[in-house]
């Protein structure tokens, strides 16, 4: 937690009930240790969906379609929505449960390493209005450098869990040595959205933390 437990809960109690089967599959993620979109990042997302009204969307890292669901719920008619996922054990449900939203027909499940899917997607020409990036942290560098050129100017780039449970500010050397690549990589990241002149992030402490990046010139 980032903020204070208390606080968070007390912002959550505030949000108004989503629907019956997004509190389901909500539900279904916490019980199996499914990592999901927080709470209060979730309200953060719906909003800022509803805000911009993006016709395409991407985004990395499915999981099992919880968020994917929640921003097919918000997202304007119309609106497209691509999401990626490699790992076959999410996409088994992911399939399911993409397959029974009322926005089916306008969700693509890419099941594929992100990497390889983002230049797939450049090779074909894609351009974006929202990009929400939730998948392996290590390589959002890596991400952002393919998925950039997809955005369009004037569109967002969402990032989740930027501040890693708050970790990111600590020194390397209090890091579990294991955990240390991803440490660097993320402040590398954090930097790097900072201090594009090409770019405007503001990084918000909400859930895991989450950067909001503009583009504001290809
Ligand atoms: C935090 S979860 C996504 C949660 C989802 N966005 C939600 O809120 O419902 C991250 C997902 O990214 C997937 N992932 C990680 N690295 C990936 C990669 N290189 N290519 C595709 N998927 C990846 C993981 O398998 C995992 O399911």
């Amino acid at each position: 937690m980032i903020i204070e437990e208390r606080m968070a809960d007390y912002i959550a109690s505030l949000e108004s009930e989503m629907p019956e089967y997004l509190a389901q599959l909500e539900k279904h993620a916490l019980e199996n240790e499914v990592p999901i979109i927080r709470k209060d990042s979730q309200a953060l997302l719906k909003f800022l969906i509803e805000l911009t009204k993006p016709m395409e969307i991407l985004e990395i890292g499915t999981a099992i379609g919880f968020s994917a669901s929640l921003i097919s719920e918000y997202m304007p008619e119309g609106a497209k929505l691509t999401t990626i996922e490699k790992v076959e054990m999410r996409l088994v449900e992911a399939r399911k449960n993409l397959a029974a939203i009322k926005r089916a027909k306008d969700v693509t499940l890419i099941e594929d390493d992100a990497l390889n899917a983002l230049k797939v997607l450049r090779e074909q020409g894609r351009r974006f209005d929202f990009v929400f990036m939730d998948a392996a942290k290590a390589q959002y560098m890596n991400f952002l450098e393919n998925a950039l050129p997809m955005l369009k100017v004037g569109s967002l780039l969402v990032t989740d869990n930027v501040l890693q449970e708050g970790s990111i500010i600590d020194s390397k050397f209090a890091i579990e040595r294991r955990d240390r690549t991803i440490h660097m990589r993320m402040r590398d990241f954090l930097f790097s959205i900072k201090h594009d002149p090409k770019l405007t992030t503001s990084i918000v402490a909400v859930g895991d933390g989450m950067a909001l990046t503009l583009k504001k010139q290809d």
